[in-house]
């Protein structure tokens, strides 16, 4: 197939991207590499595969995204690029938008006039539910739990987004889900909780996986300050890592037929659910450190737990996350040894 990424240099896009070459596709990758660590995996893609292309454009210019999907025709499109954390949101909101809302419109709207005929995967969020608050929580050891959602939270819980993060992606979301049922764009949501792996450049805005483990091998330096987190660390997400992400990327492709016009709540699941006290228990047993942190303000409409029901995922594209987190944060250690 004809792969077009958008965003195809930051972590997803470029795990995506060396997933894709390697099995044959042909894959170009559209990313203006604003985000730190961009241009790294744009060279390490170019380091692996030479025959991929790229194109430096902005997705906030249409032109520009109208040319490349007319010129290349793609079969599928995954639309990764946008503006990622929750807390620059809130210092921007208008870059925010024009990225993830009007970005996300400019690219369905390139596929509707230039190539109809194309899926378009899009990676939408968990942070669309909002905060969550309503739900009865509870503290078990060093976690929250949801009790009234054993299983994990499924896709009809309410579209009620806090964060002009969680708004511009909502709002991309509901176009992405509505391209299908006015223009019949083959597409398909996910909505994604926490991902980690290889090629993530974690910031302490985004992508807590990495930054922690990072953090974690910062205390092996004898005098290393503490590092701070938001809130009582019991906060809980599913982790799911980049190679289960990608197998749900392809078997979306898979099934098309089927789902196209979905949405679908994805994550590691409860088996792969960790609140930030267990994580640290975790990094400190396989680091062998001791995590020294101090707690600074919940983050503005954090979610207490988000654990992705994905039975729908399950059902329609015959996909379920395989890849343990006990495996996953040894690779993750290993890489955040590589780019911290
Ligand atoms: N990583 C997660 O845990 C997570 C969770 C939920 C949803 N998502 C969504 O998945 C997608 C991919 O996430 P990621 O972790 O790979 O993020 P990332 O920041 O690593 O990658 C995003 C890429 O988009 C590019 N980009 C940003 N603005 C752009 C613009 N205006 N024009 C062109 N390119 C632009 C960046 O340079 C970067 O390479 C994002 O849309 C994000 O909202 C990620």
């Amino acid at each position: 197939m004809n792969w077009l990424i958008t965003g195809g240099c930051g972590f997803v896009g470029s795990n995506l991207a060396d997933h894709l070459l390697e099995a044959g596709h042909e894959v170009a990758v559209l990313d203006n590499l604003s985000r730190y660590g961009s241009s790294n995996n744009l060279e390490w893609l170019r380091s692996r595969h030479s025959g991929f292309g790229y194109f430096g454009e902005d997705v906030r210019n249409a032109a520009a995204v109208a040319r490349v999907v007319k010129e290349l025709q793609p079969d599928a499109v995954a639309h990764l690029a946008g503006q990622v954390a929750a807390t620059t949101s809130l210092e921007n909101p208008r870059l925010d938008f024009e990225i993830n809302a009007g970005g996300t419109f400019n690219v369905l709207d390139a596929v509707r006039l230039g190539r109809p005929e194309a899926i378009v995967l899009y990676s939408s969020t968990n942070k669309v539910y909002g905060s969550l608050e309503y739900l009865r929580s509870e503290l078990s050891g060093k976690r929250y739990v949801l009790p009234d959602y054993p299983a994990g939270l499924d896709e009809s819980v309410a579209v009620d987004p806090t964060t002009p993060y969680g708004c511009s992606k909502a709002a991309a979301d509901q176009y992405v889900k509505d391209y299908f049922r006015m223009y019949g764009i083959r597409t398909v949501v996910f909505r994604h909780s926490s991902m980690y792996g290889g090629r993530q450049f974690a910031t302490f805005d985004q992508g807590w996986v990495g930054w922690f483990c990072q953090q974690a091998l910062r205390m092996r330096d004898a005098g290393a300050a503490p590092f701070t987190i938001a809130g009582d660390g019991m906060q809980v997400r599913d982790l799911l890592h980049s190679r289960d992400l990608i197998r749900c990327y392809t078997q979306a492709v898979r099934h098309i037929d089927r789902a196209a016009g979905e949405v679908f709540n994805i994550g590691g699941g409860w088996e792969n659910s960790l609140s930030l006290l267990e994580l640290f228990a975790h990094l400190e047993a396989s680091v062998g450190v001791r995590m020294r942190f101090e707690k600074t303000p919940w983050r503005i409409a954090d979610q207490k737990v988000f654990i992705a029901g994905c039975g729908k995922a399950k059902d329609i594209i015959q996909w379920s996350p395989e890849v343990s987190y006990r495996d996953g944060l040894e690779q993750a250690i290993e890489w955040a040894g590589q780019a911290g």
